[in-house]
């Protein structure tokens, strides 16, 4: 499966080109405020929304117990609808699924793996980060899920990419590497500047201004006593790192001297350093203590975990005149048919498209048009430290054009005898190549590969190790989907009730790949649906 354009521009973490910046620098003056908050406005369906119009409560089958089915039941119970969910899994979060000691998955491959982490380590197989701004936040404090910082970006973690440079095929601190390019694009910024390439664009006291904050920006400087020679990157100060620390009495430090230009630019150094800025991704970040399926557990209590029906696999939803019909297989393997006023489908497209209906061609149609993009991770549990111990890398993430994309260091449990590092979170072709392994085959990949960045410790001190292939993983069969559009037919169909079924889940949003994106359909979906109920 190709990787979609979209879909390469999310792994690296770039939304738009030099157009999509402009436009967004319109934005620029935007105070924080009211405008920034979640949208659209929610308000929860209540009770007093039936009991003072004198209407009788209705009933909603919810088709998938994870983000959005459960904020979907949720929100609806609030006002006192009788929900049933049907979940395929026997646990509830779908994608939002922390593996732990003892949880058992056997995948699509046919394989059985046994987490053997040791009380209390954990990976966040599925979502693991979660910005400021997404109502996953507010579910949080609503529902008291504690939360504690996730590091997204640490200038102490490492860069590594191959190629024929001096600084390829070697592990570059974040701090050195930054260090570098700004400085390097900074000294070629100032030159244009100076030698008038840019004197269509700036008036003299732009270039003035523009001269000071490169001067900062970049560390540039003079050090031949040269008036030629001014606003050079001289590559000596502490933002690179030292060789040796800066210590009591006379130790001032000791800084390697940087690589040329040519090495900092052809070895690509800055090619990540943009998914820091992106609206998703910036810090700071946030985790639930303890896994992010906190989240999921804390909304199936709201919920009342006798509403969701656990091994219920879905084989065919019809709408009918007076509500809409599900069947399913239930836990038992019985074939059982439910039937409520309402019903709300949240299961993947790709895997909903498969499904038996009678919503018509269109919906068939618009659920296949949603293209599944593959992702995985492999958990490895140490039982040293060593990041922290040797490296001092409290946290953060390590990139890399190996095929392990991302190594995350843990964000919990610093200083603790044991963690797990994600030793690879990848996209695209490498997940298939991860996903088409046996977990032995992708762990020792990931261990080669991570000793290449880390050295021979990384292949000691592992403990045990559990890996997820999500193209593999039953119900779900991707990490999330992407569209060829959001505007055309296929997605906007999927807008709209078809009849009286509803669907919602992360996949229409404008934060797929996020529980924010799950949620806030879910609320679209219950808003829709409550508003219909109340105009009847
Ligand atoms: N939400 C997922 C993550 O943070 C997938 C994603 C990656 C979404 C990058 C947008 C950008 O890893």
């Amino acid at each position: 499966m190709p990787v979609s354009r979209r879909n390469f521009l999310r792994g690296v973490g770039v939304t738009g080109g030099a157009g999509a910046m402009y436009g967004a620098m319109g934005a620029i003056g935007l105070a924080p405020s009211a405008a920034a908050t979640p949208t659209p406005a929610f308000t929860p369906p209540a009770p007093s929304d039936f009991s003072l119009t004198g209407r009788s409560t209705r009933s909603v089958l919810v088709l998938g117990a994870g983000i959005a089915g459960l904020t979907t039941a949720y929100e609806l119970g609030k006002a006192g609808y009788r929900v049933t969910l049907l979940e395929g899994r026997d646990r509830p979060g779908g994608r939002n699924w922390t593996v732990r000691g003892g949880t058992t998955e056997t995948d699509l491959n046919g394989e059985t793996q046994r987490v053997r982490f040791a009380e209390g380590q954990y990976m966040n197989a599925g979502p693991a980060r979660i910005p400021q701004h997404h109502v996953t936040l507010d579910y949080c404090r609503e529902l008291g899920v504690a939360i504690e910082p996730f590091v997204n970006q640490n200038a102490d973690a490492l860069l590594y990419y191959t190629g024929d440079t001096a600084v390829s095929n070697v592990a570059v601190k974040h701090r050195t590497a930054k260090a570098d390019t700004y400085g390097y694009v900074s000294e070629l910024l100032a030159k244009a500047t100076s030698t008038g390439a840019l004197d269509g664009e700036l008036t003299a006291d732009d270039k003035e201004a523009l001269l000071e904050f490169l001067r900062d920006f970049g560390e540039l400087g003079n050090s031949t006593g040269d008036p030629a020679a001014e606003n050079l990157y001289l590559g000596g100060s502490g933002r690179r790192g030292y060789t040796v620390e800066p210590g009591a009495g006379l130790e001032a430090g000791t800084v390697a001297p940087a690589p040329s230009l040519h090495d900092v630019i052809a070895g690509g150094l800055g090619r990540e350093f943009s998914f820091e800025f992106g609206w998703d991704q910036a810090v700071m970040m946030f985790q639930p203590v303890g896994g992010m399926d906190r989240i999921a557990y804390a909304l199936e209590k709201a919920v009342g975990p006798s509403k969701v029906r656990y091994g219920c696999t879905v084989t065919g939803v019809r709408t009918t005149a007076a509500g809409a019909d599900v069947d399913y297989v239930d836990a038992a393997g019985r074939a059982r048919t439910a039937t409520a006023d309402f019903v709300v489908n949240t299961l993947p497209p790709h895997i909903a498209a498969r499904i038996p209906h009678n919503l018509g061609p269109a919906v068939t149609t618009a659920l296949g048009a949603a293209v599944p993009s593959p992702t995985g991770k492999i958990g490895l549990e140490y039982s040293r430290r060593w990041w922290e111990d040797d490296l001092r890398i409290y946290g953060g993430i390590t990139n890399t054009d190996l095929d392990l994309s991302h190594v995350w260091y843990p964000s919990s449990g610093f200083h603790s005898g044991r963690g797990v590092v994600v030793g690879y979170y990848n996209y695209g072709q490498d997940a298939l190549d991860y996903a088409a392994l046996p977990h032995a085959q992708r762990r020792r990949r990931a261990v080669q590969n991570g000793a290449e960045i880390h050295g021979a410790v990384y292949g000691d001190d592992i403990a045990s190790s559990f890996s997820v292939s999500w193209s593999k993983t039953r119900f779900s069969e991707a990490g999330w989907v992407d569209w060829e559009s959001q505007t055309g037919p296929e997605y906007t169909t999927l807008l709209a009730p078809q009849g009286n079924v509803y669907f919602a889940g992360d996949h229409l949003s404008h934060a797929i790949a996020w529980q924010h994106g799950a949620m806030t359909s879910a609320r679209a979906a219950v808003t829709s649906l409550h508003e219909r109920v109340m105009t009847a």
